[in-house]
């Protein structure tokens, strides 16, 4: 007999919202049961395109027994009082990247979910990338002997119009800007291969969207503890936006993933699974560079069902909360050191100096 599917609600049904709801729908696992937001037309026309019930309050949707798990997609600094009030209903909680702006709201997220025996995963699709995959466990095994470099390359292009569709777009506050917003899929990408990070020196400037106070282009040079250095540029003032770029290099070898796909994948002892490493990706797969909805649903429906498998294994999900605080701490520093022209130590002192 067919196992049921886990229910899901979304909150926030903004741009984000139609790529988990076509990712529940695609899956055999899964159930979109409801959206919640609070504008009204947005809410109808949403819960009709995808055929399922609208809430104008996450307290209602949370009161609904046939929601399981909730997708968390409002704004980047309006996550931290949603995840307690499903954590407090008993709900699985999936959070779209940055978790949140402050590590204090990431601390209190995972505490409370920890306290209430529910799942918290967070929206970083990225690492479930076959190449990632390939690069970490050959990191695992050893096989690129000491890591000499490791560096991601995002230079992207948005549209002045992209950060004054809503205010919190061009807010830095509410998490907006290219490092915390953009970029943080991939210094998550070098934190989940590489990490942690030991020091950051970071130069933030804006170079194409004069009518936004917020850095679109982020230069940083990076120490990880491991003893490999690498550099972050991301940028979205870069017209057209190209794919990014992950490099690892160690002493035995040299791994490249563009896009999605692996570009280079080159080790001194080559196996014979190499050959077919060398082929996952597609270069036909849009990656986000060119413009904000320029990307698939396929990796949001890998957490989604990873979110379905860890609840029915008792397991944690594929990228939990913990795992990404380091990553929003590196994202500070950064913040920090470009604010002081001077290098930063992790662990961060003071985060509220940040700001
Ligand atoms: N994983 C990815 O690739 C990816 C891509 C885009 C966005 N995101 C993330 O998804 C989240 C949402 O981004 P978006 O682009 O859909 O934003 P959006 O502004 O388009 O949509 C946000 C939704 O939340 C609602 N909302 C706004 N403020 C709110 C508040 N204070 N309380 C409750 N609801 C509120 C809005 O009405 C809207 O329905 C962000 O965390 C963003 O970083 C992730």
């Amino acid at each position: 007999m067919a196992e049921e599917r886990i229910g899901f609600g979304l909150f926030g049904a903004g741009l984000v919202a139609p790529f988990h709801a076509k990712a529940l729908q695609a899956s055999s696992k899964t159930k979109l049961v409801a959206v919640a937001a609070r504008n009204a037309e947005k809410r109808e026309k949403f819960a009709s395109e995808f055929g399922c019930k609208g809430y104008a309050t996450l307290e209602e949707m949370l009161a609904d027994p046939e929601v399981q798990v909730v997708n968390i997609l409002t704004p980047n600094d309006a996550h931290y009082e949603p995840v307690l009030q499903c954590a407090r209903a008993g709900k699985h909680v999936l959070v779209e990247k940055p978790p949140a702006v402050t590590l204090r709201e990431t601390d209190g997220m995972i505490a409370a979910c920890r306290e209430a025996g529910v799942k918290l995963g967070v929206v970083l699709q990225c690492r479930v990338r076959k190449p990632i995959q390939a690069m970490r466990a050959a990191i695992a095994e050893g096989r690129f002997g000491r890591i000499y470099h490791a560096d991601a390359f995002m230079k992207w292009f948005r549209a002045e119009d992209y950060y004054l569709m809503n205010p919190w777009r061009s807010s830095r506050r509410a998490g907006a800007g290219v490092t915390v917003q953009h970029a943080f899929h991939y210094i998550d990408l070098l934190q989940y291969l590489v990490g942690p990070v030991k020091r950051v020196y970071a130069r933030m400037n804006n170079l194409a969207h004069p009518r936004v106070e917020l850095e679109d282009t982020l230069l940083a040079l990076v120490e990880y503890e491991c003893g490999a250095q690498g550099v972050v540029e991301a940028s979205t003032a870069l017209w057209p936006g190209t794919d990014l770029r992950i490099e690892v290099n160690g002493e035995n070898g040299t791994a490249i993933m563009v896009g999605e796909r692996m570009e280079t994948w080159k080790f001194k002892d080559e196996r014979p699974e190499d050959e077919e490493i060398r082929r996952y990706g597609s270069a036909e797969q849009v990656t986000g560079a060119t413009g904000p909805a320029d990307f698939g649903f396929y990796d949001h429906q890998i957490l989604i069902e990873d979110m379905v498998d860890a609840i029915r294994e008792g397991r944690d999900p594929i990228v939990p909360a913990d795992s990404v605080r380091p990553t929003l701490e590196w994202a500070l520093a950064m913040y920090q050191s470009a604010k002081d022209g001077a290098a930063v130590t992790l662990p961060l002192a003071d985060e509220e100096a940040v700001w």
